[in-house]
């Protein structure tokens, strides 16, 4: 069935309040979603149902004034700060790191699975992490990844809304945000950290500055040991020393050596439909790449893969043929990019 087809029975469902056949079709629109590797979208739409499921649950009579009511009224209030509420489907193995990154992630993850045994032993959940390094090289792909791995929702704070110009209120804005957090046990992911947790940003009311640093230093101090906060910067040496020393786990991401170049050229081609031509050699190719971000490598590949695919459009009886040439040059292309950056 095509995505159309599944979007004329919601419709349908929909306007015949049949919910069952209704979520029987959404759930087959997820499935096919994630098969055309539309992750994106099979993410939004699993995070709408969940949502729903949710209201559906505290949906019976509301009395004003009784907790529940509060609740929603929150909720209402808290949804600005918040860019996008998702549930994630990323694993351990879209990510290409070093063995030390996955050892961390890995204990991370261990730990999570593992809370009433260190609750029985009355020890510390690590549950703050601070992913660092140049752009592009997987900071946002490894919070996706732990959401995924310790099957929590995710809430992706939104920085523009929660940064006030009102004295006080980004202080506020956050405090809500975590509060949501924990009472739903779910990960906070605040990108961008170095704009909230800055000192040596003299352009900015350094009095307000300050207060968003013991606001946050609070925040995490009294975060749930169930609910998780990861936050992800460009710019870990603007932070202030003592948010840095709060975070357990303090993750670098740094661009790729030769070998994670190749395991990510491999993964990027795992499905096996096309191949590069003869031209170039892989490792001559790994090489050229050594100083772009995993980003620029998987761009430039792609790109070189479209154009290839584009310019030889009929030969589906045999595998179409990276020309590696055309891939050397965009490679050149996207270095002069960066170094004039
Ligand atoms: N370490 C990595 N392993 C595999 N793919 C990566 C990695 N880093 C980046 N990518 C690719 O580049 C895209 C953008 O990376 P992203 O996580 O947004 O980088 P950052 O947040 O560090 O700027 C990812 O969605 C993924 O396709
Ligand atoms: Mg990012």
């Amino acid at each position: 069935m095509a995505q159309t087809d599944f979007i004329k029975d919601i419709a349908k469902y929909g306007l015949e309040n049949d919910q069952d056949r209704l979520l029987a079709s959404l759930n087959e629109l997820i499935d096919h979603a994630k098969k055309s590797k539309k992750i994106n979208f099979a993410l939004q739409l699993q995070s709408i149902l969940k949502d729903s499921i949710r209201q559906h649950q505290t949906n019976g009579l509301l009395k004003v004034g009784s907790s529940q009511h509060q609740q929603r009224e929150d909720d209402r209030e808290v949804n600005e700060f918040i860019l996008e509420k998702l549930t994630s489907d990323y694993q351990f193995d879209s990510l290409v790191c070093t063995d030390s990154v996955k050892e961390e992630l890995s204990y991370f993850i261990k730990e999570h699975q593992a809370l009433d045994v260190l609750h029985k032993f009355d020890l510390p959940v690590s549950n703050r992490v601070l992913f660092y390094g140049p752009p592009g090289c997987g900071k946002t792909l490894a919070s996706y990844v732990l959401a995924g791995e310790l099957e929590k929702l995710m809430l992706v704070v939104n920085l523009g809304a929660i940064v006030s110009s009102k004295l006080g209120d980004t202080s506020k804005n956050l405090a809500k945000v975590f509060r949501r957090a924990a009472a739903e046990e779910c990960i906070v992911f605040i990108d961008e950290f170095d704009t909230l947790g800055k000192v040596r940003d003299y352009s900015q009311d350094h009095g307000e500055m300050k207060r968003v640093v013991n606001t946050l230093l609070q925040l995490f101090d009294y975060l749930p040991s169930s609910s998780v906060v990861i936050a992800a910067t460009n710019q870990i040496d603007m932070i202030d020393e003592a948010l840095l020393r709060r975070f357990d786990v303090k993750i670098n991401l740094e661009l790729p050596d030769e070998s994670h170049i190749t395991e990510l050229i491999n993964k990027t081609l795992k499905s096996g439909l096309v191949e590069l031509d003869t031209e170039n050699d892989l490792p001559s190719i790994v090489k050229s790449c050594k100083g772009l971000s995993y980003y620029g490598i998987q761009r430039t590949l792609i790109t070189a893969v479209k154009r290839s695919v584009i310019a030889h459009p009929r030969t589906n009886m045999t595998k179409p043929r990276i020309n590696t040439d055309l891939w050397l040059e965009l490679v050149r292309k996207e270095k002069q990019q960066f170094s004039s950056q």
